[in-house]
């Protein structure tokens, strides 16, 4: 495995595309929950056709100091932070009636590494992106670029109790995945999450590596939860604006631009704009797959009580002497 990650690393030339079957050959792997398989890579599971990606993003991507990286597992609200980030940050030049995110689906405003940019066998010229830059991925902090850990530049993290986050991905899989596969059966998608095997996890490995990082590095490691954004989404965005060196004035919380954006940003607010209604984003899906109920506590309406004891047993086991606790809705 460690042979064959260096041969692509030296090689400049990412399509070539033996070079890569080599390297998957190498790896174990497990079916994904859509189609194709998911590899054990760099010690967590990552998906086919983002191995080429990340490769490149690991090889090519130079971080600037001034730069912004939100980091999510899949289906813990990444649409949501892209929003908010976004808006915190050019809200000098966009005031919530004229934001793009009224035409523009969060994911086209920023872009993932590993789905985008450094998707398709592309190196992006990132040349042309202005200063301040914001990225997002879902790659584990031990894999994303050495150049984003050694540049001083702010990670912000944003993680969801894992009970809705499986009930999200179930969800957001069986509707995009192709028809057909058949339906994603819960047990089995669930056994699969219990064993780590879902898209970037193991989830506890994902979330307590970045969770480490924002206890030794707070000033550029951000940690967020999605339900403590549900619970009191002006004070976290109060956090988030501050920690990315733009803090809300007391003239600007006086004129309502906390809840502005907030309002902007919401749940109800973006799910209705008709670009997510039935447009597509540069991914891979269409926009209304990423907006479905977006509460806290909707995986007590889904899971059986083994299964809440199951996944229950694991949690307590992986975040033992962690200092991180979940809220679940209960
Ligand atoms: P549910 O499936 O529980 O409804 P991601 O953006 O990482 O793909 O996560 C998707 C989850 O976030 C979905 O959760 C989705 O409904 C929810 N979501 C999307 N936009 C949101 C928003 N503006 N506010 C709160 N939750 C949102």
């Amino acid at each position: 495995m460690e042979d064959s990650t260096q041969m692509i690393t030296e090689n400049n030339n990412l399509a070539e595309t033996d070079v890569i079957a080599d390297l998957l050959s190498s790896l174990p792997k497990e079916k994904s929950w859509q189609s194709g398989y998911v590899y054990r890579y760099q010690g967590f599971w990552c998906p086919e056709k983002q191995i080429p990606a990340l490769i490149a993003f690991q090889k090519h991507f130079r971080a600037q100091k001034t730069d912004t990286i939100l980091v999510t597992m899949p289906k813990s609200g990444t649409t949501w932070l892209k929003a908010l980030a976004f808006s915190i940050m050019n809200r000098a030049k966009y005031t919530p009636s004229c934001s793009p995110l009224n035409s523009v689906n969060p994911h086209d405003l920023v872009p993932f590494f590993e789905f985008g940019l450094y998707a398709n066998n592309q190196i992006p010229d990132l040349s042309t992106f202005q200063s301040p830059r914001m990225f997002a991925t879902h790659v584990p902090y031990p894999s994303i670029s050495d150049s984003i850990k050694n540049s001083g530049c702010r990670i912000v993290y944003l993680c969801r109790n894992p009970f809705d986050n499986f009930i999200s991905s179930w969800h957001f899989l069986s509707k995009t995945r192709p028809e057909g596969l058949g339906p994603l059966l819960l047990e089995e998608a669930f056994d699969s999450f219990c064993n780590g095997h879902g898209g970037f996890g193991p989830f506890f490995d994902h979330v307590l590596g970045y969770w480490r990082e924002s206890l030794e590095r707070p000033e550029e490691v951000l940690f967020l939860t999605y339900e403590e954004m549900k619970e009191d989404i002006n004070y976290q965005m109060k956090r988030l604006a501050e920690f990315l060196g733009c803090p809300f004035s007391l003239e600007e919380e006086a004129d309502g631009i906390v809840e502005g954006i907030s309002k902007l940003c919401s749940f109800s607010n973006l799910k209705d704009k008709e670009i997510n209604k039935t447009g597509k984003s540069l991914l891979y899906f269409e926009n209304k797959t990423l907006f479905r109920r977006g509460e806290v506590g909707d995986w007590t309406n889904y899971l059986t009580p083994e299964m809440v004891d199951r996944l229950n047993k694991i949690m307590e086991q992986k975040l033992a002497g962690s200092g991180l606790k979940f809220k679940t809705g209960l």
